[in-house]
This record gives C-alpha cells, sequence and structure tokens, in this order.
C-alpha cells in the first residue's frame, strides 16, 4: 500500500496527503514536528516519511484521533483477534450472508438490500421486498438531535431529525451489538477496532448509495434511493484495512511529554490554541498545517454521526464550543476566526517554533487575504505559494466556483 492509499483508508473532510513538494520547501529531517489542526493525521504521517524524529499531533475531533492514532502510532494487535473470537456466531453469518441464525437474531437476508421511496428490496431490479422486520436493538446507540446545543437545527441537516434515523433498525441491532462488544474489551487493540467502527458508519448508513463511495456529500441526508449494507461487512473490511495501516505506522506512541523522545509521537486531543498556551519554549522546530478551512467544511457537525458513538451530548457541547470554524447559524464570523489565527500567530511567536508551514484552502480572495495577514501580524511571510494540487478531492460545501483544487502555502519565520 502506497502513502496516498495508507492515508486513504477512511473518509475526512479536505485531507492533504499529496503534498510532497512542501517537504523540499521545509526540510524536516531530524526536527521535531507538531500539527496543531491535525485531522487525519496525514501532514505527520508525510513529516516520518521526510525524516521528523517526533511529532506532536493536536485536534479537538475524537473521529479524527482515532484516524490519526491509527495511521501514526503503532497498536498492539492480540486484542483485535480477541475481539474477532468473541464475535463468535456473527462470524458464518459474515461468511454466508444469506439468512444465518447470528447472536443479535435472524437480520440481513441479502447484503445489500436496495430501498426506494421508502420500500425495502433484496436485489437491484425490485424483483423481491425485504420481509417486515420487527427486531427491536439490544444495546445503548446515540440517539442525539441534529442540533446544536441552543437548539438551532445543524447546518448540514436535511430532512432527518436524530442520528439513529441514518440507520435501519437492522443496522441498529448489528451496530449497537459490535459496539457493546467492543467497549468491553481491554486497552490493547481498542484504538483500531474504534476506528474501523466509527469510519464504518456511513457506509452502514441509510445515506449511502450503490457506487457511491464514503460519503461523497457533505451534508445529512438519506437520497430517494440508497442500499443497505450489512454493518457487521462493512466493519470487518474496514477492521482489514485499518489493522493493515497501522502494521506501518511510523511512531510509538507517547503518553506524555515527559516520554516524548524520537521516534515517538504525542497525540493531544484539546483546542490547538489551548496546547500552544502550555508548550514550553522551544519544544517545537516546525509546525506544518492545515488549519479548519474558514466555513467550507463544518467538521464537527459531519463527525457528529461518528462522534454521538463515543462522547456524551455535554461533550459534544463542549467540543462544538471550541472549535475553529465559521458557521452564521452558530453565529460564528469570519471577525472571530481570523482573531483565532491572530492568536495562532502570537502563540508561535511566543513559543519560539521558529518556522511554520500553513495551507490555506480558501478561493475567496478577500478571505485569504485576510487570513494570511492575521497568521503575520507577529510572523514574518517567507513564501507564499499558489499550489493546484493533482489529487486532492472537492472541498468546498459552497455551491457555485470551489473546485478545492487551489490552495496556498505560506511559509512564516519569527519564533
Ligand atoms: C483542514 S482540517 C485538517 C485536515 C488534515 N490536514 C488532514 O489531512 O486530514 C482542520 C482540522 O482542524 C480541527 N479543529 C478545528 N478547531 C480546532 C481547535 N480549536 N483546535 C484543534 N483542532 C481544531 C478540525 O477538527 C479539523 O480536523
Amino acid at each position: 500500500m502506497g502513502v496516498f492509499l495508507r492515508t486513504r483508508f477512511a473518509r475526512y473532510w479536505g485531507k492533504k496527503d499529496d503534498v510532497d513538494f512542501l517537504f523540499n520547501v521545509i526540510k524536516v529531517k531530524g526536527k521535531s514536528v507538531m500539527d496543531p489542526f491535525g485531522g487525519s493525521g496525514s501532514l505527520l504521517f508525510l513529516a516520518s516519511k521526510f525524516g521528523a524524529s517526533k511529532t506532536i499531533y493536536v485536534d479537538i475531533n475524537p473521529y479524527a484521533h482515532y484516524l490519526a492514532r491509527s495511521l501514526l502510532v503503532k497498536s498492539k494487535t492480540n486484542g483485535v483477534v480477541t475481539f474477532i473470537d468473541s464475535l463468535g456466531s456473527l462470524i458464518p453469518y459474515v461468511k454466508n450472508s444469506r439468512k444465518v441464525e447470528a447472536e443479535v437474531g435472524e437480520i440481513y437476508p441479502s447484503d445489500p438490500l436496495y430501498w426506494e421511496d421508502d420500500e425495502c428490496y433484496l436485489d437491484r431490479s425490485k424483483r423481491e421486498r425485504c420481509s417486515p422486520f420487527e427486531g427491536e436493538p439490544l444495546f445503548w446507540y446515540p440517539t442525539y438531535p441534529l442540533r446544536y446545543a441552543d437548539g438551532t437545527p445543524f447546518q448540514k441537516r436535511r430532512q432527518v431529525e436524530r442520528v439513529d434515523q441514518f440507520f435501519s433498525k437492522r443496522a441498529l441491532i448489528v451496530l449497537s451489538y459490535l459496539f457493546h462488544k467492543i467497549s468491553e474489551i481491554g486497552e490493547d487493540g481498542r484504538v483500531l477496532l474504534i476506528s474501523a467502527f466509527l469510519s464504518s458508519l456511513y457506509q452502514s448508513s441509510l445515506m449511502a448509495r450503490a457506487n457511491g463511495g464514503s460519503w461523497p456529500v457533505q451534508c445529512y441526508w438519506i437520497p430517494r434511493k440508497h442500499i443497505e449494507r450489512n454493518p457487521l461487512r462493512v466493519f470487518l473490511r474496514k477492521l482489514k484495512i485499518v489493522t493493515n495501516v497501522n502494521s506501518e505506522a511510523p511512531f510509538e506512541e507517547a503518553k506524555s511529554f515527559d516520554e516524548w523522545d524520537e521516534g515517538k509521537a504525542l497525540l493531544i486531543w484539546n483546542d490547538a490554541l489551548n496546547v500552544l498556551k502550555g508548550l514550553e519554549e522551544g519544544t517545537v522546530d516546525v509546525i506544518i498545517t492545515d488549519p479548519p478551512h474558514f466555513d467550507e467544511i463544518q467538521y464537527l457537525e459531519l463527525s457528529f454521526l461518528m462522534n454521538s458513538w463515543i462522547c456524551s451530548k455535554e461533550c459534544l457541547e463542549k467540543l462544538f464550543e471550541e472549535e475553529i470554524v465559521v458557521n452564521y447559524k452558530r453565529k460564528r464570523r469570519l471577525h472571530d476566526y481570523l482573531r483565532a489565527l491572530e492568536n495562532l500567530g502570537g502563540l508561535i511567536r511566543e513559543k519560539g517554533i521558529r518556522k511554520s508551514v500553513f495551507l490555506l484552502h480558501e478561493e475567496k480572495e478577500e478571505v485569504l487575504e485576510s487570513m494570511i495577514d492575521a497568521l503575520s501580524r507577529d510572523l514574518k511571510i517567507e513564501k507564499d505559494i499558489t499550489i493546484v494540487a493533482s489529487k486532492q478531492r472537492k472541498v468546498g460545501a459552497r455551491v457555485k466556483g470551489v473546485e478545492g483544487r487551489t490552495y496556498k502555502v505560506v511559509v512564516l519565520s519569527g519564533g
């Protein structure tokens, strides 16, 4: 598996994993590198390929943490094997998807099921309808509304009110069972299992379409024609990929700054500005980062499908508070976003971080200019390069004109 395929093992929006050229612009060999908005961890993964000696990853999104942890730090896998064994009676069901009695009941008559206008069929040609399904999930699953703490509906929400409504009863039976089983196992292998579970949720949801890939549309909606995959199969496929990706993870995990030696990555789940404030001067040589994309990608909102399984309602609300983003429904304005970038620049200078590279993905010229101004208030611009990416997927959620391939790389110095 090449670098590109490794970093693409799960969907994360606006990944930057085709930016090898950056490492000609800035040398990281033997240096300590930080990504304060690490997302799926791709930039630090690339930095490891170019010789970074140790890294710090920060992000406030718990889903992103699981992806980054799977990509960057080696995990023990004995727990994964034990887990698969413990699934017991579900396994034959995977080998033979036609009617097998599973621990959670007789659930999926075929894989996938085809839905059209709220009718379920066993095959694409709609010859046979699914028989009515009556089962109920035995274990917990999240039922949070797609609303912000003040009750305002999510910007990206379409017809659905609660997060569980993206799944059929069948799917919830399997998913809640799997999640319950995962929560029973110890630390060993847990990260990989949760990563696989979370990254399988979209494909197990009613948002998935035949040949639709992994979440091509950046909003919550259930298409008129969609498919319903057996979540256990999706999960096991993801688990295989995640385990494979992790087998070549470049770093050992440091649990704290005291353990943060060569060859180690420290992963911090927190607000980037908070982490920078607490950083000892001279700890980090280089920052390479791709900060939140203004109003284009609502990271926490899109990750709600996943995070609702691993965070309580209070925890989710706190995360939303800390997110740096522009969202007018949440009264997060450009002004707040630019202030955060200014503070970031100030902290980078204060902490003696000599070089920082920012990938700025914004196609509104005046906004881009104000982002660069904010960052360079306390730092000096060394280089400012416009890039047209070859592999970048469409990033923006705006209707017109944003193809998402062009972005700026700004190199700043001043620590
Ligand atoms: C453009 S993405 C990074 C994508 C990443 N380069 C990749 O390849 O996957 C920006 C990230 O900033 C995170 N973020 C937003 N506000 C944050 C904050 N206050 N502190 C830390 N991370 C934050 C988002 O969760 C998101 O993952």
